[in-house]
């Protein structure tokens, strides 16, 4: 038995685990159950457990049981009949049927509501349908694989999953550990990451020091695998010089990790800043200090207009103290 997890990376103990029983499970036909917190890469897990099993060459049809509201998800899964209600001008097949030989993907399935979990209990237990407004039973050949970011046995306690569905899709558990409970895998991540999006974005490369690496590395990623891959994006695009540094890295990131933040310049590029040139001052036919005093007249009347007027408030945002504040605006003739 093996498996093909091709597209899914990292060594960690903790994904070999799983690879482990994916390679049990994804031959047959059980049903399988995928929790996970949100980016740990359940899609591309349940991706790859229909490629590796038997009915690979059939379809794969996902559906996010949360992205659609629930008088429409039932049409969507089971299809409808052509005048079952006000809008089905013609009748549409639903997800399970397109689905037949391969895998339905309930991704999300803790968001669907309960009258509909009896009708997907029933697809599990007898294997078979009915369109919306339809009065011929459909047979389902499918495969069903769901997953959900929740705790589904928090959710059976509070009465808003039902019990038997639980155990029913619970037959294979499989949970999938947050990115930093992998090890190593945050560093083969991000490497894969910044090699990929430099593809597309930076032909140079972009290299990462140790001490960057080391601060990544002991970061939470509370958005797991997806935070860690947007973030690798958004250093191969904004990174001023060839190789990352510590000023490149969030705030977020750095006071977790207890890293002392860098003063930096990058944020204000980030926010469309753009450095004074000669030609600005020229254009506006302005001397160094007049330009000054008015970048620094502007940003005082901002700060005093977030603050509602409290000038403790505004030196804390500007950063200075309440005296200096005052002796500017006095200066300024802004008292
Ligand atoms: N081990 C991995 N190797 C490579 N890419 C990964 C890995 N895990 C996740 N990804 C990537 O991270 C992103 C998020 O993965 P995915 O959508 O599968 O997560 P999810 O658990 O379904 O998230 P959500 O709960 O928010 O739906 C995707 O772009 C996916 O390709
Ligand atoms: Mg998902």
């Amino acid at each position: 038995m093996s498996f093909d997890p091709s597209g899914i990376i990292g060594k960690s103990s903790a994904l070999q685990d799983v690879f482990r029983i994916l390679a049990r499970v994804a031959p047959s036909d059980s049903t399988v159950l995928v929790t996970g917190e949100s980016g740990t890469g359940k899609e591309l897990l349940v991706r790859a457990l229909h490629r590796n099993s038997k009915r690979a060459d059939k379809p794969f049809v996902p559906i996010n049981c949360g992205a659609i509201p629930r008088e429409l998800l039932e049409s969507e899964l089971f299809g409808h009949e052509k005048g079952a209600f006000t809008h089905a001008i013609r009748t549409k097949i639903g997800r399970f049927e397109m689905a037949q030989g391969g895998t339905v993907f309930l991704d999300e399935i803790g968001e669907m509501d309960l009258s509909l979990q009896v009708k997907i209990l029933r697809v599990l237990q007898e294997r078979e349908f009915d369109r919306v407004g339809g009065t011929k039973t459909i047979k389902a050949d499918v495969r069903v694989v769901a997953a959900t970011n929740r705790d589904l046995e928090e959710e059976v306690r509070r009465g808003t999953f039902r019990e038997d569905l639980f155990y029913r899709l619970n037959v294979i558990p499989i949970v999938l550990p947050p990115l930093r409970e992998r090890g190593g895998d945050v560093l083969i991540l991000a490497q894969h990451f910044l090699q990929r999006f430099c593809e597309q974005h930076r032909p140079g490369g972009l290299a990462i020091g140790d001490h960057v690496l080391d601060i990544l590395s002991h970061y939470s990623w509370p958005g797991n695998v997806r935070e860690l891959e947007n973030f690798m994006e958004r250093l191969s695009i904004l990174c001023e010089g060839d190789s990352v540094c510590l000023a490149d890295l969030p705030d977020k990131i750095l006071r977790e990790t207890g890293v002392e933040v860098p003063k930096r310049v990058v944020v204000l590029h980030e926010a469309g800043f753009h450095w004074p040139e000669l030609k600005d001052l020229r254009e506006q036919e302005l001397g160094l200090k007049e330009f000054l005093d008015q970048v620094e007249e502007r940003l005082l009347t901002e700060a005093l207009g977030n603050a509602d007027g409290v000038k403790n408030k505004a030196a804390e945002i500007l950063g200075i103290k309440r005296t200096t504040l005052i002796e500017k605006l006095k200066k300024k003739n802004m008292l």
